[in-house]
């Protein structure tokens, strides 16, 4: 069990943050200017929290993750959790460590971000949204509500995910234990949107701005500005001109 750590050295709190005294700061801390934290949030070791963002009730923020063997990808541990000017981080969310998120994101309660992700600036993670380790994803990137996001996936900037996507790494389906070099997500390139529902299995590329239909399973790369749908997503037509962004 982890004890409240009662001497909290090394923690550097600028004075004017607020934060809810039922909620646990471990040693090694550093809070910024303006921060404020509600009630019942926990941040482990390892923490920077930049200036004016707030965290709201049962948030954890820097959590190691936990390998009891039933996992067979190695774990990281220890590394620094970095949380970015004006983020809103909502109830009940959870952030691994060696997480980097940019300025100005909000994420919706209850998501959880394992470790080794990178989250840019003004993106939006809905609620429930689950995003596995070692992903990228750049700036004004909006996923939302209930998608799965697989680890080692690269999702671009001006990106939309709609609701309940799911994204797969592995077509061996854990038959093979972990290969790093086998198990690779999607890549969604800049300004792409995958509509509510659709399946993006391992490894597939979706093209710079191009569109997935709702429900669509989608095997193989898609071309930059192509609408695609179906199951399997076969190229439908290309996007309208004037939708074209990027
Ligand atoms: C990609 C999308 C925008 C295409 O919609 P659209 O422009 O109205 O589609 P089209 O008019 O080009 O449809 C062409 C044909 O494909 C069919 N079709 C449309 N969407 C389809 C889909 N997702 N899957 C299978 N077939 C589809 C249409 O019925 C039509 O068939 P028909 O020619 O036999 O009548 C739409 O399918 C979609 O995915 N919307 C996303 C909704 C969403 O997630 N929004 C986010 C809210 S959070």
């Amino acid at each position: 069990m982890i004890k409240q750590n009662e001497k909290k050295t090394n923690n550097h709190i600028d004075p004017h943050t607020t934060i809810a005294l039922s909620s646990k700061i471990m040693n090694n801390v550093d809070i910024r200017k303006n921060v404020i934290i509600h009630d019942f949030v926990t941040v482990y070791p390892n923490v920077i929290i930049e200036e004016s963002t707030e965290i709201f009730e049962g948030a954890v923020i820097g959590k190691p993750p936990s390998s009891i063997k039933v996992v067979s990808r190695p774990v990281s541990t220890g590394q620094k959790t970095i949380i970015g000017k004006g983020c809103i981080i909502s109830p009940h969310v959870t952030i691994y460590s060696d997480v980097i998120i940019g300025e100005m994101t909000l994420i919706g309660d209850n998501a959880s971000i394992r470790e080794q992700c990178r989250i840019g600036s003004h993106c939006l993670i809905a609620r429930n949204v689950a995003i596995n380790y070692n992903t990228k994803i750049g700036d004004f990137t909006k996923i939302m509500d209930t998608s799965v996001i697989t680890g080692n996936m690269v999702i671009g900037s001006h990106v939309f995910i709609s609701l309940l996507v799911a994204t797969t790494n592995d077509n061996e389906m854990g038959r093979s234990g972990y290969n790093e070099e086998k198990i690779r997500g999607p890549i969604i390139e800049d300004y792409a949107c995958i509509g509510a529902g659709a399946n993006l299995l391992p490894g597939v590329k979706i093209g710079k701005g191009a569109i997935v239909g709702a429900g669509s399973v989608v095997t193989k790369d898609v071309p930059a500005k192509k609408v695609v749908m179906g199951i399997p997503a076969r190229i439908i037509r290309d996007v309208e001109e004037d939708k074209k962004q990027g």
